[in-house]
């Protein structure tokens, strides 16, 4: 059986089958939803709910005043009869620009300890349209799937660049860890999600932790390439030093009078580098962020602090951006049925 999904105030609706997530259900509609993780954890989907019942939620991304105002989750939201939503933002999909392709593994790098850049070419001829600060999905054997931010700026579209953490006990990154070879086919889906830069004349602040730097990498690229003025700083962390694994950056500084680098090591000391937790970094440069936009990509633990702390410290909550990478140790319990 199905449940009809509206949306308020727009003529917008689509079904949803028993234990589909209204996510996915809007999307196997065509219409694109703000998300991120996907998994619970970063909030980017919270929607309010205006009618209807869904299954119980038991995760704690939602805080209980959040809860008892009726919002919800869009990617753990599994309705039990029709739902009217009230979603922040909500867009039809471009159909021509969401491609299924194989790739090809053509160069790989080991920059730290526990990253490998890895570049993927598309078959002959074939170029891909997304926004700087989007991600992709690889589909493995089994048919799931592992999200991952494409480093590379849109105009570079026969392939992607894509920085990828070892994660201990992870089947993907293990096999990129110790196996992957150039020649290596990926079968991947993209593009997905909606972290991009926003049209502002507010400074951006970008906030890294680790592999975050990958779609900022895009962001900061694609605007540098399109003539922006617009003042940009980065905030990289990683626990030492070669974790900060491009000089990128430093080069983006030199060459543009409106960006600053602000690297931070939250482990492992170093003489010429500021210390401590990297949004904290942010917070110590700047008493209020009012005026600000933020755009932050890292873990949950990094992305919720700073969430948490820069709309204390006067960030408007519409102009804070996040991408939240999850691992399996992240994800909430699953939802009571
Ligand atoms: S996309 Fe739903 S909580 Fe992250």
């Amino acid at each position: 059986m199905n449940f009809t999904i509206s949306v308020e105030g727009r003529t917008i609706n689509f079904p949803c089958e028993r234990g589909e997530t209204v996510l996915n259900a809007a999307q196997r509609a065509g219409y694109e939803l703000p998300y991120s993780c996907r998994k619970g954890v970063c909030g980017t989907c919270k929607c309010k709910l205006v009618s209807g019942e869904m299954r119980a939620y038991s995760g704690d991304t939602l805080t209980e005043s959040e809860k008892s105002a009726g919002q919800i989750l869009l990617c753990q939201a599994r309705p039990r009869s029709d739902l009217l939503i009230a979603p922040r933002e909500i867009k039809k999909i471009d159909p021509f620009a969401r491609r299924t392709l194989t790739a090809r593994v053509f160069r790989i790098m080991r920059v730290a300890d526990d990253v490998t850049i890895v570049h993927l070419r598309f078959p002959a001829g074939i170029r891909i349209h997304f926004k700087a600060g989007q991600n992709l999905e690889v589909i493995l054997p089994d048919g799931e799937r592992r999200n991952f931010s494409m480093a590379n700026p849109p105009h570079e579209s026969d392939g992607v660049q894509l920085h990828i953490r070892h994660v201990s006990g992870g089947a993907f990154t293990g096999y990129v860890y110790n196996k992957v070879a150039r020649g290596d086919l990926m079968h991947v889906e993209l593009p997905f999600g909606d972290f991009a830069l926003r049209e502002s004349d507010k400074p951006a602040l970008f906030v890294a932790g680790s592999t975050g730097f990958a779609p900022i990498k895009s962001i900061i690229e694609d605007a540098q390439r399109k003539g922006s003025r617009r003042k940009m700083t980065l905030y990289w962390g990683a626990r030492a030093k070669r974790g900060l694994y491009s000089e990128l950056p430093r080069k983006w500084q030199a060459d543009n009078p409106h960006f600053s680098y602000i690297p931070v090591l939250s482990d492992t000391p170093e003489a010429s580098v500021r210390s401590g937790l990297v949004h904290a970094a942010v917070l110590a440069d700047h008493r209020s962020l009012d005026g600000f936009q933020a755009y932050v990509c890292g873990p949950p633990v990094m992305t919720s602090a700073a969430k948490r702390d820069f709309l204390a410290a006067g960030l408007p909550e519409q102009d804070f951006f996040v991408d939240a990478f999850t691992t399996r140790a992240d994800e909430p319990p699953a939802a009571a049925h």
